[in-house]
């Protein structure tokens, strides 16, 4: 692996990211209050923040799976998505949130919304942890925004460094 330990700094500790995650899932619960929620992780990234915040959803989940590569490397978005992984289940008419671990360009979410837009959901919802603005290419509406970061490379709780330090428990920028 690519060991690099000593350039790793602290940018949101485990305190104040799971304190952040608690009232997400507050303010979804009041959201979707009496109704069902359709989780749907993009693997592998948002596992370790869907798992958190789904613990502070308080009406009845159901979560599923997806897990999506963009074509061409890893760093740089091409916007077309390329599905490793399909959810198990139909959402047809069902609430569905997208967990996403970070939105960069957009590229990924907005062709996955309209992969999933088609399969007839009756709503359809974006969550991410992390949100780097400045990074925009695609517009994509977010509805629920852990943090805004500025335009740098992070990792942990979830998000990798060539496929290392997703389980840091807390995000971590890369010096
Ligand atoms: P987008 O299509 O450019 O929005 O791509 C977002 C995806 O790129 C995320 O789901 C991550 O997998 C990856 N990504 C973007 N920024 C970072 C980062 O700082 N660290 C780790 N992965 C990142
Ligand atoms: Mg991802």
């Amino acid at each position: 692996m690519n060991n690099i330990d000593d350039k790793i700094k602290i940018m949101i500790g485990q305190e104040e990211l799971e304190k952040r995650i608690a009232e997400m899932g507050e303010e979804i619960s009041r959201d979707y209050a009496g109704k069902e929620l359709h989780l749907i992780c993009i693997l592998k990234g948002g596992v370790m923040f869907m798992t958190e915040l789904s613990k502070h959803i308080t009406c009845h989940v159901s979560m599923d799976f997806m897990s999506v590569s963009s074509y061409g490397n890893e760093r740089k978005s091409s916007g077309r998505i390329r599905i490793l992984k399909d959810l198990d289940e139909p959402i047809e008419g069902r609430d569905v949130l997208i967990v996403e671990d970070i939105i960069d360009s957009g590229k990924t979410l907005a062709h996955l919304i309209e992969v999933l837009g088609v399969r007839k959901p009756n709503s359809i919802k974006l969550c991410t942890m992390l949100d780097k603005p400045d990074r925009r290419e695609v517009d994509v509406k977010v509805d629920y925004v852990g943090f805004q970061i500025p335009d740098k490379f992070v990792l942990g709780y979830g998000l990798d460094y060539d496929q290392f330090y997703r389980n840091i428990p807390y995000i971590a920028v890369v010096e």
